[in-house]
């Protein structure tokens, strides 16, 4: 079995990008620059905009955080992103998801300029992406191919399942490994909670994406000998022994599932690293567009 060490393949990332960084600050004099927004004070999303922030400065990246109080009326948010999309400085626009339940998800996406649009959550780019055009591709999906293309893992021809149908990391994923692309050209099936008996697909897998969003619900049972896994969930589970009285659990069984796969992403140090790395390569690829060459 392999670990698939998202983090040092992330840390890689991070470095290939802080070189390229270094020579566009010395060729053209400036750098990529990302916006961040976030409303109200989910804590995991504080954690999150945070490491972009920290993230950003490691490469060299022009990063500015915009922390909105949870009561900011929806207009107030729009002209905000309107600001950044006329920004020449700003080449990424990131808004922190979720938002306030009086906030439409969809308008604010909406609003985001496809050509800043680093989460690639607008739909023009998701429609761009369905029909295999160059678009950004959202940063969890995207993180998930980097992994499976430089730990060589064959997707041609491969069954992979998808477990879990989100906006953010289902749909896109399944849309991409479809692709008749270098690293894609996947048979996909995507299942969900609709699903009556989940195991009759799972079982078929050779690889396994599970995003689902409940601690440890992929069981061993329902997976096949030599499966690869590949594990987005993030769950807070309590753990009184640790410090902050939770510890993160995937959404599979690592020990119990570990012992039939041929490769494996772990949580903590798997798929979350990478989605934050692939978010300073989008950011470095709209600028690199917006340069026009
Ligand atoms: N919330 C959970 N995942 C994401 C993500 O990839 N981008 C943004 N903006 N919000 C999120």
């Amino acid at each position: 079995m392999t670990l698939i060490d998202g983090k040092k393949i992330a840390k890689e990332i991070r470095f290939e990008l802080k070189e390229k960084v270094f020579d566009l600050r010395q060729k053209y004099g400036t750098v990529p620059g990302l916006a961040a927004v976030l409303v109200g004070e989910n804590p995991a999303s504080q954690v999150y905009v945070r490491m972009k922030q920290r993230a950003c400065e490691e490469v060299g990246i022009y990063s500015v955080v915009e922390k909105l109080p949870a009561e900011t009326s929806e207009e107030d948010l729009i002209s905000l992103i309107e600001r950044f999309n006329s920004d020449k400085k700003i080449n990424g626009i990131l808004v922190q998801l979720p938002l306030p339940e009086h906030i439409s998800e969809n308008k604010i996406i909406e609003t985001i300029s496809p050509s800043k649009d680093v989460d690639g959550f607008h739909p023009v780019n998701m429609g761009n992406l369905v029909i295999g055009k160059e678009t950004f591709y959202p940063c969890t999906p995207y993180g998930i191919l980097e992994l499976l293309k430089r730990y060589r893992i064959e997707t041609k021809g491969k069954h992979v399942v998808v477990v879990g149908r989100s906006n953010i990391v289902g749909k896109p994923v399944a849309n991409m490994l479809l692709q008749k692309k270098e690293g894609a050209n996947a048979i996909v099936t995507v299942c969900h909670s609709a699903a009556k008996d989940l195991k009759k697909y799972t079982a078929t897998a050779d690889i396994l994406i599970a995003a689902i969003g409940r601690p440890k619900f992929i069981t061993a049972d329902m997976v096949k000998d030599g499966v690869v896994i590949i594990d987005v969930g993030i769950n807070r589970v309590e753990d009184k022994s640790t410090e902050k009285g939770y510890k993160l659990v995937g959404d599979v069984d690592f020990e119990e599932v570990s012992r039939k796969a041929s490769f494996i992403t772990p949580v903590p140090g798997g798929v979350g690293p990478m989605t934050i790395a692939m978010l300073l390569q989008n950011t470095y690829e709209s600028f690199i567009k917006s340069l026009n060459l």
